[in-house]
């Protein structure tokens, strides 16, 4: 008998709320596998891997529901239970069909006792049956589902970057992304991580750039990676943002200011490289995110550094700064491998309200540059218009601006405009643009 809150029951609402909701599905999962609920990491890793895999594949999912059903329609709680189910029997080896099925349909029992036999039905059809799509799938087998993309998000994709880049992009997407830390040096020694890896035989590769950020296959069942991260000797972080931070050219004593911070990965990194030896001020306007904020960086002995809970647009400040990182808020295109609920999440309308406040914040803080100071604007987006397209405007409305390209980066992410841009294909980096505007007077 399948009680509450047992993992298939929470992947169950988990669906259920991302379905009906406009939440992100990271915050969903968090909000349910939150301490109280007394999960093993065991259960809270595969509710984890099932949750993302049923919205990663959820054109799959749907397309072989909807062959199998008369209905046109089904409702949400329905679905739920369905893709739990089918997700299981298409994309989990290692559980056998019957245990899929079985667990499904108990859990049916209790939440839609009206599909029961539906449910039954549909998932009991010979697995052979359905469709089974990945990233190693036929081109003419891909197109039988749309991938989950809004059309006008690849029409958008398409006028950027050609149709082939396009097709690229949305097939390596399909991909479950491996894992990226950064050694906390504040903390640790490269040696003394890689010492645990090996002796806990956690395979790992050293970033061919950036030598303190290590890409993982996936989470080891002794948790020994988590472990490590609650003690603030790694972080969880693409070696795409140590590139921007790299672009701010931080010397000694500088005074920074990270007008987007939290949760505060590029912040801490500025705090490494510096050796704390900076002025950092962090600003978020999201008071919880804030504190999530405030809390990873004393983990990680990152220190002198205040913190403003304050909105980047209207901020104002007697004070001018060497240097301003502004990470934008913006649609996170570039992590949809990390985030795939991005695709079903993002409305034109909500990439229109981001292109707005990244602008009104550039616009703003513009004026809090010292002369020859910079301002380095990034996001995790890989539209042009949260990127390139602000920046052009932004120059040729404010002729005491420059876009600076003396900074390295690897050749292949430097775009004509002299930007960085990091197109998140053939490698495991997350999508990036970051460009670096210097101040005249
Ligand atoms: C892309 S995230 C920043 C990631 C962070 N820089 C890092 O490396 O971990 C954007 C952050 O900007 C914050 N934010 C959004 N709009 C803002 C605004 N108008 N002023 C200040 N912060 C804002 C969000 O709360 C979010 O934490």
């Amino acid at each position: 008998m399948i009680l509450n809150n047992t993992p298939r029951d929470i992947i169950f609402r988990i669906t259920l709320k991302f379905l009906e909701s406009d939440i992100s599905l990271k915050l969903i999962i968090d909000y349910y596998t939150c301490k109280k609920n007394n999960f093993t990491k065991r259960d809270i890793s595969f509710i984890n891997n099932v949750s993302k895999g049923i919205i990663r594949f959820k054109s799959v999912l749907d397309y072989n529901i909807f062959k199998h059903s008369k209905q046109k329609t089904i409702d949400n709680k329905t679905l739920s239970l369905l893709y739990l189910g089918l997700y299981q029997i298409i994309y989990c080896d290692s559980i056998p069909n019957y245990a899929s099925v079985n667990t499904t349909i108990e859990l049916a029992k209790i939440k839609s006792k009206k599909s029961k036999s539906f449910i039954n039905a549909i998932l009991r059809k010979n697995d052979k049956n359905f469709l089974k799509i990945d990233s190693n799938s036929s081109y003419d087998k891909l197109k039988k589902i749309s991938f989950g993309y809004r059309k006008w998000q690849v029409n958008k994709l398409t006028k950027d970057y050609g149709i082939d880049k396009t097709r690229q992009f949305l097939i390596q997407n399909l991909n479950i992304p491996k894992i990226w830390i950064r050694i906390n040096t504040l903390k640790t020694t490269k040696e003394n991580i890689e010492e645990i890896l090996i002796t806990n035989k956690i395979d790992y590769k050293v970033d061919k750039f950036l030598e303190y950020f290590l890409l993982i296959e996936k989470f080891d069942r002794k948790n020994i990676i988590k472990k490590l991260i609650e003690k603030g000797l790694i972080y969880i972080q693409n070696p795409s943002s140590g590139h921007v931070v790299n672009i701010l050219d931080i010397k000694p004593k500088m005074s920074v200011l990270d007008a987007c911070s939290a949760p505060g990965g590029k912040a801490s990194l500025i705090s490494q490289i510096t050796k704390n030896n900076v002025e950092l001020t962090c600003i978020d306007n999201n008071e919880s995110r804030l504190l999530t904020l405030k809390n990873n960086l004393s983990k990680m002995n990152c220190k002198n550094i205040s913190f403003i809970n304050c909105d980047s647009s209207t901020f104002s400040s007697e004070k001018l700064y060497d240097i301003i990182l502004i990470d934008a808020p913006c649609s996170s295109f570039g992590t949809v491998k990390k985030n795939p609920d991005i695709k079903w999440r993002l409305t034109e309308k909500k990439l229109k309200n981001n292109i707005e406040t990244q602008f009104k914040i550039l616009n703003n803080l513009k004026k809090y540059v010292k002369i020859n100071g910079y301002l380095i604007y990034s996001t995790c987006s890989i539209f042009n218009d949260e990127n390139e397209n602000n920046i052009i405007k932004f120059l040729n409305e404010n002729g005491n601006f420059n876009l600076s390209k003396d900074y390295k980066i690897p050749s292949n992410f430097k775009t004509d405009l002299g930007a960085m841009k990091i197109f998140p294909i053939d490698n495991e980096y997350e999508g990036m643009f970051a460009s670096r505007l210097k101040r005249y007077d």
